[in-house]
């Protein structure tokens, strides 16, 4: 086989597939460099629009724009060529209406070139994702803490902490489950619950903040390799990344201060006709 052979796409049927099987690996990708070193590892790449607070350095998800998704999800398309590649719908660009909806997830299927989107769907989101998947658009749902709602909610908080709440997380699964999601990112609610809506849904649940109880678990990437000096309590980090950034960069500031580093002479004289 040669190293030219293109690799097969993960598709949303394959990870439908893994309801109660083996974890859905999955991990957010802004950029075609990033996306390249996820991609052997990772079976679903989220253009989130986290990308929004992490690249951009919004406070909140809100500002992010339809083109601003397009642009990062074609970076990611060009790195990624096994990973399923999922992009975000930006707030503002599918909860009007399931015509709208449909409108800019086609969009952003044909300009990136993505196999699936995703929308936070309450459980008012159930016509939109049903609108649009009877029409060959796979979608990916998020319920429970729902960052676009962040304003109206009065900050990122977690979800289930009473009764009703944790009623209205199971309503919002089940909606967008029988809508015809073919995965359902679950944020930010706990163990028990994370297990109740995994039993509840026939869609495989790919939890962020939301234990192993469910199919598999999404983080965003930065935060698991250390970028930030903060992360979410729930992210266990694999790398130091900030530190060694700091680290690399002092040495790098160190000798170009001492004029130590390579001149490129001899490279550029091999070069020098005559
Ligand atoms: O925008 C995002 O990165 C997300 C994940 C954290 C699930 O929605």
């Amino acid at each position: 086989m040669s190293a030219q052979t293109k690799a097969r796409r993960v598709t949303a049927p394959d990870i439908r597939a893994r309801k109660g099987g083996e974890p859905i690996v999955s991990l957010t990708a802004y950029d075609a460099p990033m996306a390249r070193l996820l991609d052997p590892h990772c079976d679903m790449l989220l253009v989130g629009d986290s990308v929004g607070m992490v690249v951009h350095g919004l406070d909140s998800t809100i500002g992010v724009t339809l083109d601003m998704m397009i642009m990062h999800g074609r970076a990611v398309m060009r790195g990624a060529r096994r990973a399923l590649v999922a992009v975000d719908m930006p707030f503002g660009s599918y909860e009007q209406s399931p015509q709208q909806a449909f409108e800019n997830a086609s969009r952003i299927m044909s300009e990136t070139g993505c196999q699936a989107i995703k929308i936070e769907s309450g459980t008012y989101a159930a016509d939109t994702i049903a609108f649009m998947a009877e029409r060959s658009i796979p979608v990916v749902g998020h319920i429970g803490l729902r960052p676009q709602a962040a304003l109206a909610d009065g900050g990122f908080k977690a979800k289930g902490r009473n009764e009703a709440e944790r009623q209205k997380v199971i309503e919002e699964a089940i909606a967008t489950d029988q809508a015809g999601a073919f995965a359902i990112v679950v944020e930010g609610v706990a163990e028990d619950l994370a297990r109740e809506i995994t039993e509840a849904v026939s869609a495989p649940t790919i939890g962020i903040g939301a234990s192993a109880a469910c199919d598999g678990q999404i983080l965003v990437t930065q935060d698991m390799l250390g970028v930030f000096e903060w992360t979410p309590k729930f992210v266990k980090r694999y790398d130091n990344q900030a530190e060694r950034t700091d680290a690399a960069v002092r040495q790098y500031a160190e000798d170009v201060r001492a004029r130590s580093f390579p001149s490129g002479n001899e490279v550029y004289a091999l070069k020098r006709e005559g």
